[in-house]
Order: structure tokens, then C-alpha cells, then sequence
């Protein structure tokens, strides 16, 4: 993956997308939607596996067939809204190992404090794609990916559903080498660092919290 921002710039993505804006849409469509989305997603992020090749014996005859090389991927999810797009990547992916980080905002630092993680061995073996819907300030993914990295990952792509501007350069400065992958790139963040025009609070439209 070449660039370091990559719109998924498909029709059914951008028609997935406007239909989960919508501030009328139900926390049951709303899920629908984003587990769908999160497949044409899972599709893109995963453009650049690598393969090797076996040896198999097709009905007819033998051939070399490709398969993906190396340890099986690494998915982590930064709670809660991440699970949200987890779930349906493992579908196309269901090998996968999965890791989680929580996160909060420290109210008086407003910087994210871990609360929880718990991540798959061999990360430095493993393509990690490190997943939440919303970039918006950035400062969870960048403090997850630090993380991340911390147990060793090398190789990981940020998979997101909307990204702001603002998310998108804080993780340029903190994480160069970590691609992001996204569905849109809204115009910016409000005063209570919600992207505009965005969908609202991710977990709560997935949860049906409010
Ligand atoms: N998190 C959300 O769920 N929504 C936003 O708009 C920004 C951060």
C-alpha cells in the first residue's frame, strides 16, 4: 500500500455510507450496513497480502494454485466501536487473530488512557490492521497503534469507516509508516471533536446506547 490515505472509492461503499448517515436510520440497519460496508472494506485493506504458491490436485490435474503466505493476519479492535467493523471482516477473514484495546479520555489530560488490551502473539510475524470507524482527533488510534507496536508489530494498516482531516494528519506525524484505509474524508471536526458531516457517535448507532 503505497499511499498514506486511501478513500475506497466504490459506488456501493459510497451508497452504504449516505444510507448510514442518515440520522433516521435504525441501530438495526445501521449494523446491517456497517458489517456489509466492512467486507468491501476487508477487500481493499487486503489488496497487497502476499501469496506463495502449493501444489494442489484439481479434479482434473495437478497445479500450482496461490495461497497467502505467512502467519495468519491480526486484527485489532479499539472498543468499543471497532467491534462494529470487526465483525464482518472476520467473515471474509475467518482465520484472523483478534486483539482488543480499550481506551478512554483522561477528562482533565483529555489524552486516551488504556483501560484494557489483550493482543495476539507474533506480531512481528503478522499484517496487523488496527480498526475503529471513526478517526476523528486520532489520538486513540495513534496511542492503540503505539501499542501495537509496542508488542512488536511492523507491518499494520489503520482501517477506518469515516476519517477527519484533523485524525488524518495527527496520525501522518505520529505513524508515517502506518497507511489508513477509509470509506470517506469528511470536512472537519466540530467543537466537541465530532467529524462533520459525519454519522454521529459511531458506538451509539452500532449499540443503540445514546
Ligand atoms: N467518534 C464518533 O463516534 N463519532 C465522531 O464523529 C467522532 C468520534
Amino acid at each position: 500500500m503505497g499511499q498514506h490515505l486511501t478513500i475506497v472509492d466504490h459506488p456501493l461503499v459510497k451508497h452504504k455510507l449516505t444510507l448510514m448517515r442518515k440520522v433516521d436510520t435504525s441501530t438495526a440497519s445501521f449494523r446491517q450496513l456497517l458489517r456489509e460496508i466492512s467486507l468491501l472494506l476487508a477487500y481493499e485493506v487486503t489488496r497487497d497480502l502476499e501469496l506463495t504458491s502449493v501444489t494442489i490436485q484439481t479434479p482434473l490435474q495437478p497445479m500450482e494454485a496461490p495461497i497467502l503466505e505467512g502467519k495468519k493476519l491480526a486484527l485489532v479492535s479499539i472498543l468499543r466501536a471497532g467491534n462494529g467493523l470487526l465483525d464482518g471482516i472476520l467473515e471474509l477473514i475467518p482465520a484472523a487473530r483478534v486483539g482488543f484495546v480499550g481506551m478512554y479520555r483522561d477528562p482533565e489530560t483529555l489524552q486516551p488512557v488504556e483501560y484494557y488490551s489483550k493482543l495476539p502473539n507474533l506480531l512481528e510475524e503478522r499484517m496487523t490492521i488496527v480498526v475503529d470507524p471513526m478517526l476523528a482527533t486520532g489520538n486513540s488510534s495513534v496511542a492503540a497503534i503505539d501499542l501495537v507496536k509496542k508488542k512488536g508489530a511492523k507491518n499494520i494498516i489503520f482501517l477506518c469507516l469515516l476519517a477527519a482531516p484533523e485524525g488524518v494528519a495527527r496520525m501522518k506525524e505520529a505513524h508515517p509508516d502506518v497507511p489508513i484505509v477509509t470509506a470517506a474524508l469528511d470536512e472537519c471536526l466540530n467543537d466537541h471533536g465530532y467529524i462533520v458531516p459525519g454519522l454521529g457517535d459511531a458506538g451509539d448507532r452500532i449499540f443503540g446506547t445514546k
